[in-house]
């Protein structure tokens, strides 16, 4: 099966070789444990193969993205020179809708003429917690999430939705989506440690395993030797 490289140290000798095409991957976990880290890391590898990818940022301005991506020393050059794209949906509904919620059909909106006319192969939406605001049902919610993921599986994308939710577990978007990556930032005697353990991924035979990771200076490194139980 074609499997779409996320370059993080780890993550794809964990998944058979990371993501199968077409799927699209929940990624959760709370402030600080390197859930937008990953998605421009999966973005900046995409352009080291020539696939476009688009970061698309709900709750944070361009020039704040711009400068993390600064900050984890990842190449800010390729959001300038058109090999990826950094957009703050926000800037797109400068207007009329600006003080609205956002739906996952207005995202849809957008997304459905700029993946195709772009040529994107590689998507990042961080995050649609302010998204699952919108809805006043969990069973609105499921469902309206569950189009927007057929939606993007009819495209030819590969997708990251990053989720802020705390804890591992709850929430439903782990249902909808191929895939649902773990990521933690917990105190274990004192000491706080960054984890990643895949839940799920479908078609794929990953590993099971809570493992620790460092960010070092090229990025998150996983530590697949080491298990923590
Ligand atoms: N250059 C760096 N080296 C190591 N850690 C960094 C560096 N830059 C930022 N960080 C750490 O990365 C964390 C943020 O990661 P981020 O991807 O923004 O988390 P999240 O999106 O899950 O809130 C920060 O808490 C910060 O401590
Ligand atoms: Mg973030």
């Amino acid at each position: 099966m074609e499997r779409i490289a996320t370059g993080i140290k780890g993550i794809d000798d964990m998944s058979q070789g990371g993501f199968p095409k077409k799927t699209v991957n929940l990624i959760r976990g709370p402030t600080g444990s390197a859930k937008s880290l990953f998605g421009l890391q999966f973005i900046e590898e995409g352009v080291k193969k020539s696939e476009r990818g688009l970061f698309l940022s709900i709750e944070e301005g361009r020039e704040n993205m711009l400068r993390a991506v600064r900050s984890f020393d990842l190449d800010k050059n390729i959001y300038d020179n058109g090999q990826a794209y950094m957009i703050d949906y926000g800037e797109i509904r400068r207007g009329e809708a600006e003080d609205l919620l956002i739906s996952f059909k207005d995202l849809q909106e957008f997304l459905d003429n700029f993946l195709q006319s772009e040529n994107i192969k590689r998507l990042v939406i961080d995050s649609i917690s302010a998204v699952s605001l919108y809805y006043s049902s969990p069973e609105k919610l499921r469902k309206n999430l569950f189009e927007f993921c057929r939606f993007l599986k009819d495209k030819e994308v590969v997708t990251i939705l990053i989720s802020e939710n705390e804890k591992p577990g709850s929430g439903i978007e782990g249902f909808v989506t191929d895939s649902v990556l773990n990521l933690g930032y917990e105190n274990f005697n004192g000491e706080f440690r960054r984890t990643i353990k895949i839940t799920k991924m479908r078609f794929t035979k990953h590993d099971p395993y809570q493992h620790p990771f460092l960010i070092m200076d090229d990025g998150i490194d996983v530590s697949v030797d080491e298990i923590i139980r």
